[in-house]
């Protein structure tokens, strides 16, 4: 890691999107954590009002919004106030800034993240676009910077690319889990569960189904977005991505099995038949927490998982005629980062048009099928940053003006 010019031994955690699902329940688990760990930045998009809040209760160093307001916001004397564009990259690249906790939604993460990496910061992350739309830029530098450790210390944490760029995916960090003390060359294949969503089972016809029921998920406490991407498994089609580049998986060595009850996270199959999975109650606290103090594991309030009571687990394969965006997010990912980062660009809109009545369930589908048809680009070089955000912004122009796909 890089060289801190503060005083203060402990960790010290910048948190980009600290008011957003994922930075709250990151700020609760640093909460847990303060003997060994300090809130050094934080950083939100536009609220204003709770990242002021987070300033009072945890007192850092700086805080930062990325749009301007008006008024500079109501912090502690000790704790300055920054705004703009630049507010994710400088504050993910302080000195005193050991870890970088990214919980914001959007391709805007990927440049603070790529430049955390740079400046030797472990980075944990949340935001899919970091993989699926720029992991082949982000894993290069997550490698290289492992290798380098593995030259004196190769049983150092940050000798393998996990001990750098660390998932916080409940699935992703199950694999991780299971894949800790384990050779790379001895994975089989890799097993992603997914709840199922709302709509496993039924209704028959998903045509009319409304926000608000898909908005009700069955396990997972999570916001919008990602509660409707697993209601339509474009979710898991994500992470299927997202596990390709982070464990350098093949398409074809990445399973995705329907799991009702949400315990076991996911699963390892390794070469002598082994299965190793990891189980836990349905609680992002849990992956944020290991994701932060990896390798040590430290209590948390989270109950553990009480199998007993649990009593049944249940596996199935996953229907991709009921919910198409899984193969579509697949073969997206397969043919390449133009393809998916124009796909996870669009899913952004469709669910925005769906959430707001402009947009059948079904319709997200399609018009991910629609994004992935004209903006793969499967014989070009691939993008690099500067592309990468050209490409987002054609997208989500492309789409953004409903009723965008027939029904
Ligand atoms: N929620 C979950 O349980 C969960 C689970 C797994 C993965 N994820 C992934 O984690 C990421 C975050 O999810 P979430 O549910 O926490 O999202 P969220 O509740 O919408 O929060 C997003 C956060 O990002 C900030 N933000 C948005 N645009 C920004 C910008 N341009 N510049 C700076 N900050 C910006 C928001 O700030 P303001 O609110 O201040 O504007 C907010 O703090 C997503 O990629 C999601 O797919 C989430």
């Amino acid at each position: 890691m890089s060289r801190r010019s503060s005083a203060d031994p402990r960790t010290g955690v910048a948190v980009l999107g600290s008011t957003g699902s994922i930075g709250r329940q990151t700020l609760d688990v640093l909460e847990g954590l303060t003997p060994t760990h300090r809130v050094v930045a934080l950083a939100a998009g536009r609220n204003a009002d709770l990242l002021a809040e987070q300033a009072r209760r945890f007192r850092p160093t700086i805080v930062g919004l990325t749009e301007d307001v008006a008024h500079p916001i109501d912090t502690p004397p000790a704790t300055q106030f920054v705004q703009g564009d630049q507010t994710l990259e400088d504050l993910a690249t302080r000195d005193d800034v050991d870890v970088v906790v990214v919980g914001t939604g959007g391709v805007v993460s990927l440049r603070p993240v790529l430049a955390a990496l740079a400046a030797g910061k472990v980075v944990a992350t949340a935001n899919k676009e970091t993989l699926v739309a720029g992991g082949h830029l982000v894993m290069p530098l997550a490698r290289a910077r492992a290798a380098h450790v593995a030259a004196t210390r190769p049983t150092h944490a940050l000798a393998s690319p996990l001990g750098w760029l660390r998932p916080i995916d409940s699935e992703h960090s199950a694999i991780w889990q299971c894949l800790v003390g384990e050779r790379m060359s001895q994975v089989a294949r890799l097993t992603l569960t997914a709840s199922g969503g709302p709509f496993l089972d039924e209704p028959a016809d998903l045509e009319s189904v409304s926000p608000e029921q898909a908005l009700a998920h069955p396990t997972w406490r999570m916001g919008a977005k990602v509660t409707i991407d697993s209601a339509t498994l474009a979710n898991k089609g994500l992470e299927v991505i997202e596990a390709h580049w982070l464990y350098d998986a093949a398409y074809e060595d990445i399973d995705v099995l329907i799991h009702p009850q949400s315990v076991v996270h996911s699963a390892v199959t390794f070469v002598d038949g082994s299965l190793k999975a990891q189980l836990g109650i349905p609680d992002m606290h849990i992956p944020i927490q290991y994701a932060i103090t990896h390798p040590e594991r430290a209590p948390s309030p989270v109950a553990a998982v009480d199998l007993a009571q649990v009593g049944r687990l249940t596996f199935r394969r996953p229907d991709e005629a009921r919910f198409p965006a899984l193969r579509i997010a697949r073969e997206a990912g397969r043919s390449g980062p133009w393809a998916s980062a124009a796909l996870i660009a669009a899913d952004d809109v469709a669910v925005d048009h769906f959430l707001a009545g402009r947009l059948p369930f079904t319709g997200i589908a399609r018009l991910l099928d629609d994004a992935v048809d004209r903006f793969a680009r499967a014989d070009a070089t691939d993008p690099g940053m500067e592309e990468l955000e050209a490409l987002d912004t054609e997208v989500r122009a492309a789409f953004r003006k409903g009723p965008v796909v027939a029904r």
